[in-house]
Order: structure tokens, then C-alpha cells, then sequence
């Protein structure tokens, strides 16, 4: 299958996923569930999700990784409800809609991200119990990257980062390893357990994702300095009003741009090294280095 129509049928897979999977928005307190939904149905990339089902089919799919994508969703959605916050990023707009905060209320945002991190450890408790192995090895592999040593530990670095002037290139990435690359590496790495991956095989596909999620961040970084709020679907040029300490503020944009090419091929270099058809996967981390938003 060419690539565009590989993506949207995971994309849509996703979408369908979410939909049976999370609570229906009428589920009492309907404002909580509302509130979840309007988050995770907003749009988005679906990137982490679209990884997991792609990582599993290089295996063969030995189990449906459909739930533990959809977990990760909610892990990442919890995490951006989060960042958008008054008392983190303070942001008013996220997938080209009012922020959860803004639709609803502070407090409303607050729980309905504590929901999803939630949902994500249930969805995996529920499918996964035919397969306790699995099961455990997928909570081990979301739990730790979404922890305080890895996504919360790289959020709560970002905030003591900003307006620091000698932040240096190593408390940097510190912070994109975390906050951004330990999601990449765990949806990488989730979806090469559902599919049955070898020890050597993960390591490969973490270590793939490593380099995908520096590259992503980077990427992130140039786009936040360089594109329209419309285009993003997220307020442009806040890091810089933030000062937060991004690879643009530190290295300069060619030299962000560069980098990130760079980590874009250490991934494609990754990819190649392991089994079955990477073909879909490497075009997917081409289009990442390109994107517009
Ligand atoms: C935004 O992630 C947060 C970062 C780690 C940069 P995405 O750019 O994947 O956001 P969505 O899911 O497409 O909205
Ligand atoms: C990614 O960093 C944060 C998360 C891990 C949620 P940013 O703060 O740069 O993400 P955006 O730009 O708001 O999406
Ligand atoms: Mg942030
Ligand atoms: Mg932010
Ligand atoms: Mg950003």
C-alpha cells in the first residue's frame, strides 16, 4: 500500500479505537467525560498511536495492539491538558481548538487529564489480562516513560529551564530525551511487544526511537519559531515569550534544522537494521522531518 493511504488507515484504526475504547461522553459526571473526549477527539497527529500498530505489524501482530495505542493516545493527550495549563505553558489553543481549560475550567482539565493517565493503565489492565507477560511488560514500558524520571521529570526540567541563562546543550537534552523522546521510544517499543520482538529487536526499536523523538522535538522547537499559529493549531512563538530553552534558543535555527536531519537518519539507520518491511516507518519519519505542523 502506498504510504498516504498506509497512514490514514492507521490513523483511522485510531479513530475508531478511541471512539469504542474511552468512556461514552454521556458517562456520569458527563463533564469529565466531555471534557476527555473533547481532548482526545480534537484531532492530532495520532503520531504515537500510528507508531505503536506500526511497530507491531513488522512482527506479524501476535497480539491486538489496538488497546495499547490507544492508551498511549491518552498518555499523551493527559500529558498536553497538562502543558497547556495556566501554571505550565499557559496556552489558550491545542489541535486548532480552545485549550481544555478554556472550553471547560481549570479544575475540569486538571481531572480530566488525571482520568486519562488513569484510562491508559486500565485499558492495558482490561485487554491484556489473556496475556499477563505482555501485560506487564506494556505498563513497565508506558509507566516508566511516562514517569518522574522520564516524560514528567523532562516537563518539570523544561519549566526550571526557562528564563535560565546558562542552560547548556546537555540539560537540553535532557529535556527532549524525556518530555518528547521516552513516548516515541515507548510507543515504539510497545507496539514490538504486542507484535512479539525479539530482546534484540527492542532494543533496536527504542534506540530508533530515541533519534526520532530528539528529531521530533527539534523539529518542534523550529516549527514554534517559525510557523503560524493557524498552520500549527497551537499558539506560535510562545517558547520564545517563555524563554524557554529550546534548540533554537541554544544553537540557532540552521543549526536546529540540522540536527534534526541528523537524528532523522540515525532513525532511518535504525530502522533498516531491523526485520520485516520498515518501508512504511521510514516514510512516516521522512514526512516528520518535513512536516508543517
Ligand atoms: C505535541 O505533540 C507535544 C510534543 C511532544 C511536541 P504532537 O505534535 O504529536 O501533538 P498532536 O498529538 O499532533 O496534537
Ligand atoms: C512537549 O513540549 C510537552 C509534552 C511532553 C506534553 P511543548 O510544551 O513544546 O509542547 P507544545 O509545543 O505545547 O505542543
Ligand atoms: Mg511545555
Ligand atoms: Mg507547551
Ligand atoms: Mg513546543
Amino acid at each position: 500500500m502506498e504510504f498516504a493511504a498506509q497512514l490514514s488507515a492507521y490513523v483511522e484504526r485510531v479513530e475508531r479505537g478511541i471512539d469504542a475504547l474511552v468512556p461514552p461522553a454521556g458517562t456520569r459526571p458527563a463533564r469529565l467525560h466531555e471534557a476527555m473526549r473533547y481532548s482526545l477527539q480534537a484531532g492530532g497527529k495520532r503520531l504515537r498511536p500510528v507508531l505503536v500498530l506500526a511497530a507491531a505489524d513488522l512482527f506479524g501482530r501476535r497480539h491486538n495492539a489496538l488497546p495499547a495505542a490507544v492508551a498511549l493516545e491518552c498518555l499523551h493527550t493527559y500529558s498536553l491538558v497538562h502543558d497547556d495549563l495556566p501554571c505550565m505553558d499557559n496556552d489558550d489553543l491545542r489541535r486548532g481548538r480552545p485549550t481544555a481549560h478554556r472550553q471547560f475550567d481549570e479544575a475540569t482539565a486538571l481531572l480530566a487529564g488525571d482520568a486519562l493517565l488513569t484510562l491508559a493503565f486500565q485499558l492495558l489492565a482490561h485487554h491484556y489480562a489473556a496475556a499477563p507477560a505482555l501485560c506487564a511488560a506494556l505498563t513497565r514500558e508506558f509507566a516508566d516513560a511516562a514517569g518522574s524520571q522520564r516524560l514528567i521529570g523532562g516537563q518539570m526540567e523544561d519549566l526550571l529551564a526557562e528564563k535560565k541563562a546558562d542552560a547548556t546543550a546537555a540539560e537540553l537534552d535532557f529535556i527532549h530525551l524525556n518530555k518528547t523522546a521516552a513516548m516515541i521510544t515507548a510507543a515504539l517499543a510497545g507496539g514490538g511487544l504486542c507484535g512479539g520482538a525479539t530482546e534484540a529487536d527492542l532494543g533496536r526499536l527504542r534506540e530508533t526511537g530515541r533519534s526520532l523523538g530528539l528529531a521530533f522535538q527539534i523539529v518542534d522547537d523550529v516549527l514554534d519559531a517559525t510557523a503560524d499559529t493557524a498552520t500549527l493549531g497551537k499558539t506560535a512563538g510562545k517558547d520564545a515569550r517563555a524563554g524557554k530553552t529550546t534548540y533554537v534558543r541554544l544553537h540557532g535555527l540552521d543549526a536546529a534544522r540540522r540536527h534534526a536531519e541528523a537524528q532523522t537518519e540515525a532513525a532511518l539507520a535504525r530502522l533498516a537494521a531491523l526485520p520485516g518491511d520498515s518501508a512504511f516507518l521510514a516514510a512516516l519519519a521522512r514526512r516528520l522531518a518535513a512536516r508543517k505542523s
